[in-house]
């Protein structure tokens, strides 16, 4: 039998995380410079809306690289969310609510390079899933670190086998249009590497004289962890410790009141032995771009009720604008619909072109 797909199963490199945000320097340089060298590809599970940890950690990002010219591909991971949750009453509601934020966020559909898509409705990309699975072996795919940690963090019982698998689909995600770039959090970096291992492969195997796949980098935001405002956690809508896009003023105003801080008046930047503070200033800081340090120097003895009250004025003024573009955005389905049906009708031009090409280097054409 043939297996020399699958022979270097132990050679999978999974390069250090320095190696890795080193890289990542290097193609921020390069992406002013170069930005049609990259079509980046990110997305998001539509679990619900977006809160200021998103913003300030992903959502920037994504239009400071798509502003940059750079094509960007946006995939909403519509079937990832039945990997972990049984209820899929919401996903609809949510995709929508999810372009809702990253319009009001400032990517601008408008401005041509930008495809935003739910996958379930890119038939040939999710194809790709077939010959991707040949490629990997149920060890790689027990393996997984994230994939433990969210079967952990669910809690589950009973583990549907999609979630072994989602990050074969995930790799079908990125490679349907070859993407290059990958801006995404740590946690992401196994399934990186698992796209990487999979676009190897294929054209170890299927494309030696000229390769079908590139093989995409993950591009680390230079972004701290946002903690949630009891300061123990990362933000998340489910742990109630975030500030959602969509929260009025005077919700946040209520939020950030009721955020742990500790019981020293004196305010400093130190993030080790003062999380909670820290991460408030963290959050004044990436509002208004003043330095953490500054910000604790500017406070000085005030107290956490100072520093609280800063931080409600900033974040309500950064968001302002943002909230005011999605309450134009909410008023305008039909709106949110057609960039939809756009991004779907982009994105299986290039998923046909590229099953196709699998085809023919798989002898499979007719
Ligand atoms: N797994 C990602 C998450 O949970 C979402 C996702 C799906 C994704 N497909 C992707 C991210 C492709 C980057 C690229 O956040």
């Amino acid at each position: 039998m043939e297996t020399t797909a699958l022979e270097n199963e132990d050679k999978v490199e999974y390069g250090t995380f320095e190696a890795t945000v080193e890289r990542s320097r290097k193609i921020e340089e390069d992406l002013p410079v170069n930005p049609k060298k990259y079509r980046v590809l990110t997305g998001d599970r539509p679990t619900g809306k977006l809160h200021v940890g998103h913003l300030f950690g992903s959502l920037q990002n994504r239009v400071r690289i798509h502003k940059l010219g750079v094509p960007t591909y946006i995939v909403i991971a519509d079937y990832q969310v039945l990997t972990d949750r049984d209820t899929f009453e919401n996903i609809a509601e949510n995709v929508h609510q999810l372009v809702v934020d990253y319009i009001s966020v400032g990517l601008d559909p408008e401005a041509g390079n930008l495809v935003i898509f739910p996958h379930s409705h890119v038939p040939e990309l999710n194809q790709l899933i077939l010959p991707f699975l040949t490629l990997v072996t149920n060890a790689e795919l027990d393996r997984n670190p994230t994939v433990k940690e969210e079967i952990q963090a669910a809690g589950l019982k009973r583990i549907n086998a999609g979630m072994y698998v989602y990050p074969v689909h995930q790799a079908a995600d990125i490679l349907f249009c070859k993407g290059n770039l990958v801006p995404v959090g740590k946690d992401q970096l196994p399934h990186l590497e698992l796209t990487r291992t999979i676009a190897r492969r294929f054209n170890d195997r299927f494309a030696k004289k000229r390769s079908v796949f590139p093989e995409p980098q993950p591009l680390l935001s230079k972004a701290p962890v946002i903690l949630g405002l009891d300061g123990s956690q990362k933000m998340s809508k489910s742990r109630n410790n975030a500030v959602m896009l969509s929260a009025t003023e005077d919700e946040t105003v209520a939020l950030i009141k009721k955020a742990k801080t500790d019981a020293d008046r004196v305010i400093t930047f130190d993030p080790e032995k003062r999380p909670e503070v820290s991460n408030l200033l963290l959050l004044v800081s990436l509002a208004t771009g003043e330095e953490p340090d500054a910000v604790a120097a500017r406070i000085g003895d005030g107290g956490s009720g100072k520093l609280k009250a800063i931080l409600s004025e900033t974040l309500n003024e950064h968001l302002r604008p943002i909230r005011a573009r999605r309450r134009e955005l909410e008023a305008a389905p039909d709106y949110i619909k057609s960039v939809l049906r756009n991004g779907i009708r982009d994105a299986r031009a290039v998923a046909e072109q590229t099953l196709s090409e699998v085809r023919r280097v798989m002898n499979m054409e007719v």
